[in-house]
């Protein structure tokens, strides 16, 4: 059996509440011999800030740099606002993103038929939804220079921001896609806007070209970005991967992701490129989720987010599609049972506490056999 190589990095706020509901996992895992782990731990964020004055400390850099997988909790709060910019303890995710090579965000937004009537949405829209979203997220407009805001000759000013694209760009992402839909429905949905847009005319050209060449058996769509938006509010079903640019993703994957109801059940993964000697890819998984300061320290956290992630690690960096499926059978199994967190209970319901959802989805594991 691999042995993999899992850092993880709670960071503040509820992050460590949420992380150590998935150590009980990592351990039944290991106790049930179906994976071995070797686990590091390190600091992120504030609670980095604090022991070593950087955001992350070039240690622990080093341990992600090392990892099969990085699993990060949430970072922030109000302890921190003073500190110095370049410090703040959001810099320690942008170094990991940056360092690691992160380009591709996936955000899945699942339905678990026990929540659906909790969406916005009626119950049929989506009920049983399960989309991926990939978002491009090293590259694009938040990237691009010149990026600048000018004062013209009348005194007034102009603002300046970038998109651009290279080729080489828009096809790793587009062939991340492609891949994981050969592994879900087959069915990529290509967004951008190819009517206003340089970079959208090129992305569409390119996306198309790479289809030709190596995905001719996943099937392939464009859709208008602004269009796609009203179409995953109007039937999110009809879409298996959704792939775009980082603007657009930023703006997409929110969207998808109020389909499904509280920010507490959302996990995000973030890929590297692929090392061509080992196939194997840089990786980060976290919940969308920030440290939540307000219910930090309550036991109020709902930890599916952050258990959710590391499902994700299981799929797409261990190879352990099957130990992925279970886990999320284990959540729809408490879920449906009616086990909720407070942020997904009903107003004045009963609800369980951080450490007893772990449990329950533990239980759920183990009852699953
Ligand atoms: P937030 O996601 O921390 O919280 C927003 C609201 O959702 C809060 O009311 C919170 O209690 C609730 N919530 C969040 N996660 C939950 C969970 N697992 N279970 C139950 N309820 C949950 O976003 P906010 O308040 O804007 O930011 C708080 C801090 O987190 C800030 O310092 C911000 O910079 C940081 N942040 C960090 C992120 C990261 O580490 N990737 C992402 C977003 C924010
Ligand atoms: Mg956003």
């Amino acid at each position: 059996m691999a042995n993999h190589k899992l850092l993880l990095l709670p960071g503040d706020g509820i992050g460590p509440e949420v992380m150590g509901q998935v150590e009980k996992i990592v351990s039944w895992f290991e106790k049930q011999g179906l994976g071995s782990f070797s686990l590091e731990r390190g600091l992120v964020g504030g609670a980095a800030y604090d022991a070593h004055k950087q955001a992350i400390s070039e240690g622990d850099m080093k341990l992600a740099q090392d990892a099969d997988a990085v699993l990060f909790g949430a970072v922030g709060g109000p302890k921190w606002a003073d500190v110095p910019y370049q410090h703040r303890p959001e810099a320690g995710l942008l170094r990991l993103r940056k360092d690691l090579g992160l380009f591709a965000n996936l955000r899945p937004a699942i339905c678990y038929p026990a929540l659906a009537s909790a969406s916005s949405l009626k119950p049929e829209v989506v009920e049983g939804l399960d989309i991926l979203i990939v978002r491009e997220l090293t590259g694009g407009v938040y990237f691009g220079e010149p990026k600048e805001i000018v004062t013209l000759e009348d005194g007034s000013k102009r603002g300046v921001d970038t998109q651009l694209y290279t080729t080489g760009e828009i096809e790793r992402i587009c062939a991340v896609a492609f891949e994981l839909a050969r592994t879900r429905r087959n069915k990529v949905s290509s967004a951008e806007k190819h009517n206003v847009m340089k970079t959208g005319v090129l992305w569409k050209q390119t996306v198309t070209a790479l289809h030709a060449k190596s995905y001719k058996d996943v099937e392939l769509e464009h859709v208008l970005a602004d269009n796609c938006a009203m179409q995953l509010v109007r039937w999110p079903k009809q879409y298996d991967v959704i792939v775009c640019d980082n603007l657009f993703g930023d703006i997409l994957s929110d969207v998808a992701a109020m389909l499904t109801g509280s920010l507490g059940m959302l996990p995000s993964a973030s890929l590297g490129a692929e090392d061509p000697a080992t196939g194997k890819r840089k990786a980060l998984y976290e919940p969308v989720h920030g440290s939540a300061p307000d219910i930090a320290g309550k036991g109020l956290a709902n930890p599916i987010a952050m258990i959710g992630s590391f499902a994700m690690a299981l799929r797409y960096s261990f190879g352990a599609g099957e130990a992925a499926d279970r886990l999320e059978g284990a959540i729809a199994d408490v879920l449906g049972a009616g086990t909720r967190t407070k942020d997904i209970a009903a107003p004045g319901a009963n609800a369980v506490s951080t450490t007893e959802m772990g449990d329950a989805i533990v239980k759920a594991l183990e009852a699953r056999g």
